[in-house]
């Protein structure tokens, strides 16, 4: 089936089976390969993208269920690493392997986007399902922190929390 979607901010459309899940198309279609594949059945969070803003495991959801809808991966969260997320990341030296690190940042900026200033309870709940073999948890839950603090730099296609958030610091 043609499926035409949104991707960070791209109009696309694309011809494959509509049970193919959208991380496949994501990597192996559109070659954005920033988007990891971890266990392919919803577990570890490696996988995490917005679908219409939410974060979803794009590992799970068929390609049938994208029609019309707006994505955003990892590449699309800015164009040149200026979310405040991203900076904040970079601050603490949060990744070690790095592995799912994609993922938990786009968890990260959905809890951001909907509880600018979040509560270590508010962290752990929205990030409970990114899983991490490296155990940056405790330095993740510092960087959300510090990123609440950060002015808003660039509004990307997730960005109009970062604008709303910057809106509403003003
Ligand atoms: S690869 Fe999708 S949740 Fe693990
Ligand atoms: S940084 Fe290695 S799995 Fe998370």
């Amino acid at each position: 089936m043609t499926v035409t979607f949104k991707v960070n901010g791209k109009s696309t459309a694309v011809d494959v089976p509509p049970e193919m899940p959208l991380l496949w198309v994501l990597r192996d279609v559109l070659d954005l390969k920033g988007t990891k594949f971890g266990c392919g059945i919803a577990e570890c969070g490696a996988c995490t993208v917005h679908l219409n803003g939410a974060p979803m495991r794009s590992c799970v959801i068929p390609m049938s269920a994208v029609q019309g809808a707006t994505v955003t991966t990892i590449e699309g969260l800015s164009t040149d690493g200026s979310h405040a997320l991203q900076r904040a990341w970079e601050e603490l030296d949060v990744p070690q392997c790095g592995y799912c690190q994609a993922g938990q940042l786009m968890s990260a900026a959905a809890l951001l986007a909907k509880t600018p200033k979040p509560t270590d309870a508010d962290i752990d709940a929205a990030m409970n399902g990114n899983l991490c073999r490296c155990g940056t948890y405790l330095r993740i839950r510092q960087a959300i922190h510090r990123a609440a603090t950060m002015p808003a730099v660039e509004a990307g296609p997730s960005g109009a929390a970062s604008s709303a958030r910057a809106a509403r610091r003003s």
